[in-house]
């Protein structure tokens, strides 16, 4: 136990998905980040960071402040470890991209943790301890950034806390795109610009749409799926923060996409879609318009939903 290197891998996520503000969430299979857990030094109690990379020097070292570092401590204590841990986090993930870098970070520091006990923490209880992590990261408190990225899949967060994960069937051929604009928008400012109220209206129209999208998962009903992903609370208010964002959607749509919107608080953009050709024609659609409005060179993924949440990647002895 003494020398093992547990190594994590978590996947970025796509929340929202239009219609489930703060309680819809999917995995990608890529990126995401990875942290390596090891036993601290004798007499070292808590959690240490002893590197990070691919953040530029951007994120804190102090694991008091740093989203890995609260989600793993909030483990160690769950789980009732007194001896110390040392991290080393590598980000795959860009920050402040809406592609759940924060929750990415926090998942994989939970299971690396998880394992390098042998502890078998319940989903429940890593999920809860990711939470931790991510409520630092992003100044406030949803989970539909951590649960796909621990679950894997497509999950409806019925409650946060405690969690009550409810799974989503995933429709054969469901296929997403997502687009990162060279932008960063800070989810803590994104939400400030929503308010505290919602018109009566726009909330019927919001949980009529996620009803019909959760219906349209379980019975691969493509057509109202894409009637579906529409989003009448977080996007019109967001809108701002993202150069021509009806022109990107315009052009996913023209290109095939079931639908499109913001993932997580954006900037970056996913579209949902059948197969992997036309996902290979939404990109480019949606690559060209993201170029022409916002200019930069974004970054595309095509990928499917995938069933795999955070996990052991490596275990050295
Ligand atoms: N549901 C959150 C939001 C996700 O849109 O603010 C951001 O991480």
């Amino acid at each position: 136990m003494t020398d093992r290197v547990v190594t994590a891998f978590a996947p970025a996520t796509v929340s929202n998905v239009a219609c489930g503000f703060d309680v819809l969430g999917f995995a990608l299979e890529r990126p995401g980040d990875e942290v390596s857990a090891r036993l601290a030094p004798w007499g070292v109690r808590g959690i240490r960071i002893d590197a990070i990379t691919g953040d530029a020097g951007r994120l804190p070292r102090d694991a008091s402040r740093n989203t890995a570092g609260v989600a793993a401590q909030a483990l160690l204590t769950a789980i009732g470890e007194r001896r110390g841990v040392a991290l080393s986090i590598a980000k795959g993930l860009p920050l402040s991209s809406g592609l759940g870098g924060s929750a990415a970070s926090a998942a994989a520091a939970v299971v690396a943790v998880d394992a390098l006990f042998d502890a078998h923490a319940p989903i429940e209880m890593l999920v809860t301890a990711a939470f931790e992590g991510e409520r630092l990261g992003a100044g406030s408190a949803h989970l539909d950034n951590i649960a796909p990225a621990i679950c894997g899949g497509f999950v409806l967060v019925r409650h946060p806390n405690p969690p009550d994960i409810v799974r989503l069937p995933i429709p054969s051929g469901l296929t997403a795109v997502v687009v990162h604009p060279d932008l960063e928008i800070e989810t803590a400012k994104a939400r400030a610009l929503l308010g505290t109220t919602v018109p009566l209206g726009d909330a019927i129209r919001q949980w009529a749409n996620l009803g019909a999208l959760v219906d349209g998962l379980h019975r691969s009903d493509f057509a109202l799926i894409a009637r579906a992903l529409e989003d009448t609370i977080a996007e019109p208010r967001r809108a701002p923060l993202v150069p021509g964002l009806a022109a990107i959607k315009r052009a996913a749509l023209d290109a095939g996409a079931l639908g499109c919107s913001l993932s997580g608080s954006g900037p970056s953009l996913f579209a949902l879609c059948r197969g992997t050709d036309v996902a290979a024609r939404i990109v480019e659609a949606m690559v060209r318009a993201v170029k022409a409005h916002i200019g930069g060179e974004p970054q595309a993924y095509i990928s499917s939903i995938a069933p795999q949440g955070a996990r052991v990647v490596s275990c050295v002895s």
